[in-house]
């Protein structure tokens, strides 16, 4: 037999192809819980006639489950990503709330077991002070009795306090966990990286009342939850702007569900708190969120030092991330930031996390070491307003 070299090559060329398209064409689904059902629910909360030590103890729960929100998401050691069950059959549980202090990621990279969450972590708030993080788990916060920037009614309700107000759903052990998330734990499977209503959404994060969808958050979730994270591994964020009122979605639309006025950057006493005048443009009298960069001006210059051109912004920075107004494109996390009306957006994110964090006011960065005219490059503030750090 004669060996045809090139007809090999050809076959090895097909096979890498295919190889590639079945691997780009492969469902991520992250969301959708894997693992045994008893990692996860018990039948009657009892086995050998009591309790296992590795459920809650103060079952039972509802949808059967072996634990409350707090219980399954929290660790007792600086792991940020525990497993539920042993071997092929267990489940990954990504944790919020660490009993021991994890580490919190300072830099654009990093990577590690005991790496908090993108959303930060619950440590802070519990063991240090109330100024650290959302109040959700042992106590309501001493200082502030409700949401600031708070331009909702509904008395009595998580708008005042994510402790002791709770939604009834999916049970009353769920803390204040369920204010912001609406689980969905069996959702997912579209092959579409994008988190919709089908697929629970991003991050079980959708509107708790009203009518309306510009609560349900589209996004693109990284599968590790940013335990390692980079300028081109991160989840991708959704923010999005119409001019005019009601015409606002995403991520920092979320926020504003219970911090109103904080996302009407152009709200003041002397327009009576309402609309004004363009929505896109100075004079700013709160910072903005949910609104593109610029083309001109400093922050054009996103993530460098400054002193290059207008409108050139540098790569993805996680330490201050930015929101995208149209994700549906998204099949991979991206490093590069695009600037002017279509552009990215500066959301609530940029500078908070969600759950906690080391710093006051639940900070991305240590806020005191933000010194104008001195270069830091662990202040993100810097990292927009590029030229502040000259
Ligand atoms: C890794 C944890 C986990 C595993 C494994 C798991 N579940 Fe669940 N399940 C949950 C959680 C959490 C809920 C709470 C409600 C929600 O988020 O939708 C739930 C809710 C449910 C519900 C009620 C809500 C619904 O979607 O219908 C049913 C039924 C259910 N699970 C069945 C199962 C069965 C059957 C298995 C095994 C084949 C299983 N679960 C495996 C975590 C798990
Ligand atoms: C029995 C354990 C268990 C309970 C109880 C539980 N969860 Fe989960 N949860 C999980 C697991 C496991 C995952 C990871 C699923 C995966 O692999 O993506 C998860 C994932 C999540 C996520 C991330 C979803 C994503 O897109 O990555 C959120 C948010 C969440 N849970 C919130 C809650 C809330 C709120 C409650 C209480 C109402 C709750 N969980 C109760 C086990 C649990
Ligand atoms: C369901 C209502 C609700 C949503 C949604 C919400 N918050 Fe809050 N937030 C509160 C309440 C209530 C407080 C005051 C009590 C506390 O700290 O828990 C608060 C406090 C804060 C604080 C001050 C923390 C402190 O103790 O000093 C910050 C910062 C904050 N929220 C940022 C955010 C960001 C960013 C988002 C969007 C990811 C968000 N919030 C979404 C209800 C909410
Ligand atoms: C104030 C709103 C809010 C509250 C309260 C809240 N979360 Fe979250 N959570 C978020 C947001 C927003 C994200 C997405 C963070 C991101 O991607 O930057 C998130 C992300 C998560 C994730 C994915 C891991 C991560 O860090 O990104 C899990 C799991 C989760 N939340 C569980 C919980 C549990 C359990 C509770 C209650 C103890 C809780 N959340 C309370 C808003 C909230
Ligand atoms: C440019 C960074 C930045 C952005 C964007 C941002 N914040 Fe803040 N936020 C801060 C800083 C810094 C503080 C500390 C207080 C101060 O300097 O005003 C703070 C404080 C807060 C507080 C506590 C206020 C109090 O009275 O204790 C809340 C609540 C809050 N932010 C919510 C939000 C929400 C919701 C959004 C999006 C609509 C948002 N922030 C966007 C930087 C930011
Ligand atoms: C993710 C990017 C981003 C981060 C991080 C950020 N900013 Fe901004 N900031 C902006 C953008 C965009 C504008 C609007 C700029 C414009 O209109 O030219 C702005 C506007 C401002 C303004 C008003 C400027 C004016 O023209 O009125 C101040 C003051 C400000 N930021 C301070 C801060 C401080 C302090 C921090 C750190 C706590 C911070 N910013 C973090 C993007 C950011």
């Amino acid at each position: 037999m004669i060996l045809d070299i090139s007809s090999i090559r050809k076959k090895v060329f097909v096979a890498t192809i295919l190889v590639f398209f079945f691997w780009i064409s492969a469902p991520r689904c992250w969301a959708k819980v894997t693992g045994v059902c008893s990692n996860c629910h018990t039948m009657h909360y009892s086995q050998n006639g009591g309790a296992l030590v590795a459920w809650g103890s103060t079952g039972p729960y509802q949808n059967l489950l072996v634990d409350t929100c707090v219980g399954c998401h929290s660790n007792t050691s600086t792991e940020t990503i525990k497993t539920l069950g042993s071997g092929a059959t267990a489940s990954r549980v990504p944790v919020v709330y660490n009993t021991v202090e994890p580490t919190y990621p300072t830099t654009p990279s990093a990577n590690g077991p005991s790496v908090t969450l993108a959303g930060g972590n619950f440590y802070w708030v519990e063991k240090v002070g109330d100024q650290y993080g959302h109040n959700v788990i042992s106590h309501a916060d001493a200082v502030l009795t409700e949401a600031p920037g708070r331009n909702q009614g509904c008395t009595n309700s998580c708008h005042y306090s994510l402790y002791s107000w709770t939604f009834p759903w999916p049970n009353s052990q769920g803390h204040g966990c369920t204010a912001c998330h609406t689980p969905a734990h069996h959702k997912g499977g579209s092959s579409t990286p994008i988190s919709d209503e089908e697929d629970g959404w991003y991050r079980f994060l959708a509107q708790r009342h009203g009518t309306s969808n510009d609560r349900n958050i589209k996004g693109l979730e990284d599968p590790d939850w940013q335990q390692s994270v980079s300028p081109t591994d991160h989840n991708e964020y959704w923010d999005y702007y119409v001019s005019g009122p009601g015409g606002v979605y995403g991520i920092s639309r979320f926020c504003a569900g219970c911090h109103g006025l904080f996302h009407s950057t152009r709200y003041g006493p002397a327009n009576g708190g309402f609309y004004a005048g363009a929505w896109f443009a100075a004079p700013w009298l709160r910072h903005p969120a949910g609104i593109y960069f610029p083309s001109t001006g400093e922050t054009s210059k996103y993530n460098t030092d400054g002193t290059g051109p207008e409108g050139v912004p540098g790569p993805y920075n996680p330490l201050a991330p930015v929101g995208r107004q149209n994700i549906d494109s998204y099949t991979a996390p991206s490093s590069s930031v695009t600037v002017g009306s279509g552009g990215d957006m500066v959301m609530c994110l940029s500078c908070h996390r969600a759950h906690g964090s080391p710093y006051p006011d639940m900070l991305r960065w240590d806020y005191t070491t933000c010194q104008a005219g001195t270069p830091n490059s662990s202040c993100g503030c810097f990292i927009c307003h590029t030229e502040k750090d000259q």
